[in-house]
């Protein structure tokens, strides 16, 4: 596997005090996943279930009182970890290796700018372009992507939020990165032109040839977009495998809720819903964070998480029910350790 991003046993909490009462918000817990080149890899899951603080961790754009407290995120295109970057090397990775498309593009557009000066700002310094070569550049990018130069002199309120929302793919593609990470993007727009800016992040990733991560939590855009699924429920990975595999044969029991609850033309037969609400992730449940509202919990579950486990190729899930491969993952983890203590004794002898 050509790997483009690895992450590994990554810990970001909220770390947060209101009159000397410590919280701990466990957003993102033990999280370990790899990006192949050129693919995009979806992630899913309801609501706070820590989507978008995992993004901010992986695209190092973390502000207090988010900490990462523990792991490794590793690109291709770096020789450390992103954590040992300092400020300057950040700046330089930006929009030139890695850029982020997010929900509501007001987040890159400055509302009180125009949108060239966007351009100029965030992409000019990388492609190291004289100003009006730079700017005939940024108009032919525009042109690939179907729109009007005009934009570069519109400010971003003047232009409906499709047209903002296609020219922040324009910003986020404009110099080419190996990555890019989408956060909801089109979850903000009304369905045909979702359809259409959707088409429009996929041509762009396929001309360029980048990796993506790409956020949602509405499967049937996944269905038409990731290559790979990640499922998380309260800050945790709990299932991984290509989309066709998960969409036809969930396995953990939290996805195949979710993809039973999927809405199906000519089905009139009234949906189930799960009981119970997801965890506060300030204080979630002991062992499988699902057990609460898991039709199969058993006293294991309550007891010890259980270690996402590899249980076909390209698939992995953490549930103690779909098989007896799935140990707890202190268990797992000790395996590991001592896999490892073994093998270096075997290589001094
Ligand atoms: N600044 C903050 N301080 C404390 N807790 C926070 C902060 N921002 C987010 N959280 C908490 O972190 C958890 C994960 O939030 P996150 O925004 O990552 O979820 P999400 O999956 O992206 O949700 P959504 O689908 O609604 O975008 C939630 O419990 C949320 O309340
Ligand atoms: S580990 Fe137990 S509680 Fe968690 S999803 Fe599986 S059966 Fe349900
Ligand atoms: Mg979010």
């Amino acid at each position: 596997m050509d790997v483009a991003l690895s992450v590994r046993d990554l810990r970001a909490y909220y770390l947060t005090s209101h009159f000397g009462v410590e919280r701990e918000v466990r957003a993102v817990d033990d999280i370990t996943l790899s990006v192949e080149k050129k693919e995009i890899y979806g992630i899913a899951g309801e609501s706070s279930c820590g989507k978008s603080t995992f993004i901010r961790t992986i695209a190092a754009a973390i502000r207090p009182p988010l900490r990462v407290l523990g792991g490794s995120i590793r690109y291709s295109f770096l020789d450390r970890d992103l954590y040992d970057l300092d400020e300057r090397a950040l700046t330089e990775m930006r929009w030139k290796h890695l850029s982020c498309i997010l929900q509501g593009s007001m987040n890159v557009l400055n509302p009180v700018r125009r949108v060239r000066e966007s351009f100029k700002d965030f992409a000019s310094p990388h492609m190291g372009l004289a100003r009006s070569v730079f700017f005939d550049a940024v108009k032919a990018h525009l042109n690939r992507l179907r729109l009007s130069p005009t934009v570069l002199s519109a400010f971003p309120h003047e232009l409906s939020g499709g047209m903002r929302q296609r020219v922040a793919i324009a910003l986020a593609t404009v110099c080419r990165p190996e990555f890019i990470i989408a956060d909801e993007p089109t979850t903000a727009l009304d369905v045909v032109v979702q359809k259409d800016v959707l088409a429009l992040i996929l041509e762009m990733q396929r001309e360029i040839g980048s990796s993506m991560i790409f956020v949602t939590h509405d499967l049937t855009v996944h269905a038409n977009i990731s290559n790979r699924l990640g499922i998380m429920y309260a800050g945790r990975l709990v299932e991984e495998g290509s989309t066709r595999d998960i969409l036809r044969d969930p396995m953990h029991p939290y996805t195949r809720h979710l993809i039973a609850s999927l809405p199906r033309i000519g089905d009139v037969t009234p949906k189930k819903g799960l009981s119970g609400a997801p965890p506060s992730l300030a204080d979630p449940p002991s062992g499988c964070r699902f057990h609460p509202r898991c039709p199969l919990a058993m006293d294991i579950c309550r007891q010890a998480h259980p270690e996402l486990t590899a249980l076909a190729p390209g698939r992995r899930v953490a549930c103690y029910a779909v098989s007896p491969l799935v140990q707890p993952a202190h268990e797992a983890a000790a395996a590991r350790k001592a896999t490892k203590a073994d093998k270096s004794a075997a290589f001094l002898q």
